[in-house]
């Protein structure tokens, strides 16, 4: 045990030459790792007599104190030095003007979405959902549409390659399937709000192969065509946000409807452009009836004790008219430059509650 202080100081010296964590680490596992040299020198005091094991016992755990703690005190020299030298390096310059900030837009379709939910919301409406990839059950013959019925031509169907339960798949053609879920599934009073995509084999200025509907259903024992009209026409102020807008209910047919109305809106087309509310020109926007008797029993609903009324419309089309988007196409390019144009600030949805009366 004479040369325990060379042992010291050789170790101090190393502790202080090491210049890095990694050097450090060395340093501890050749002093008092499991084959370090003060390791071996500890073994070694079993086969001392015991006097002599006692002072050269305590001589040791003293290195080994004094050791340790000038390796922590490195420890912390070192780590200190590695954060002057990032605090050095890392200047922050506030003198630099910000980066412009991109911000993201609502999509034209969302924005028309959320308004006409929230017009229905205030109304009582609750929104409901059903599959895109539709069987023609739910789809055509439910709602009053058989095989043979022209309306299954008028739709141009895209057809699925699969079949559940003996029935063939179709991309739906309109959101009225849900009207068929639904009743299926609730009670009345139902009064559900149906925003979702649909899909005709059609592509042109005005028609794209998926677009979007959206469809009301009301269900219970007194409500009829006067709550159709008023519901329709105050949705129709609402969404244009013009309380004088004429409403018309043009007579019409829908085989999940009877009596059925085409529902138009006054406008103008003076020199060539597109005004709404102005009064010398009709413009139709949805589709509209007293829900079938036929429909009802197809869900199980007595006809003889509930009625009600459906309705549905173009989502793409509602938002051309607001916003003046020309070209239907353009919907689904997903240019940047376009959404920028039309697309929305979020939580910029413009207050429509209160107006025209609701
Ligand atoms: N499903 C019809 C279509 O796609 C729209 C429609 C018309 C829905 C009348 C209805 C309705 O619920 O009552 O053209």
């Amino acid at each position: 045990m004479d040369n325990l202080d060379d042992l010291k100081s050789e170790l101090a010296g190393m502790i202080t030459d090491a210049t890095d964590m990694h050097a450090l680490e060395q340093v501890r596992v050749s002093a008092l790792g499991k084959k370090g040299q003060i390791t071996a020198l500890m073994k070694g005091l079993g086969a001392m007599d015991p006097e002599a094991r006692k002072s050269a016992g305590q001589e040791l755990n003293l290195l080994k104190q004094e050791i340790t703690d000038l390796i922590e005190a490195r420890k912390f020299d070192l780590e200190n030095a590695g954060l002057d030298e990032r605090l050095a390096k890392e200047k922050i310059d506030i003198t630099l003007p910000i980066r412009p900030e991109e911000h993201g837009t609502i999509h034209p379709i969302s924005q028309t979405i959320d308004e006409l939910v929230s017009i229905f919301g205030e109304m009582g409406f609750v929104v409901a959902e059903g599959p895109n990839i539709e069987e023609d059950w739910y789809n055509f013959t439910a709602l009053n549409i058989p095989v043979d019925h022209p309306a299954r031509q008028e739709h141009d169907t895209f057809y699925v390659n699969a079949e559940k339960e003996e029935q063939r798949m179709v991309l739906r053609t309109h959101t009225s399937p849900v009207q068929i879920r639904t009743m299926q599934s609730q009670e009345p009073p139902i009064r559900i709000i149906v925003p979702g995509r649909t899909y005709r084999c059609d592509h042109d200025a005005t028609h794209s192969p998926m677009f979007h509907q959206i469809e009301g259903l009301v269900i219970d024992e007194k409500t009829h065509m006067g709550h159709l009209k008023g519901c329709l026409i105050e949705m129709c102020r609402a969404y244009f946000g013009i309380d004088e807008l004429p409403v018309r209910f043009r007579p019409s047919y829908f085989p999940f409807t009877e009596p059925s109305a085409e529902v138009d809106i006054g406008c103008s087309f003076e020199g060539g452009t597109l005004k709404i509310g102005n009064f010398d020109d009709w413009l139709e926007i949805l589709g509209s009836g007293m829900v079938n008797p036929n429909v009802l029993e197809n869900c199980g609903i007595d006809s003889t004790k509930y009625q009600g009324f459906a309705f549905g419309m173009g989502i793409e089309r509602m938002a051309m008219l607001k916003y003046g988007i020309p070209d239907l196409r353009t919907f689904y390019d997903t240019d940047l430059r376009w959404l920028k144009h039309y697309g929305f600030q979020p939580l910029d949805v413009p207050s429509l509650v209160g107006r025209a009366g609701l």
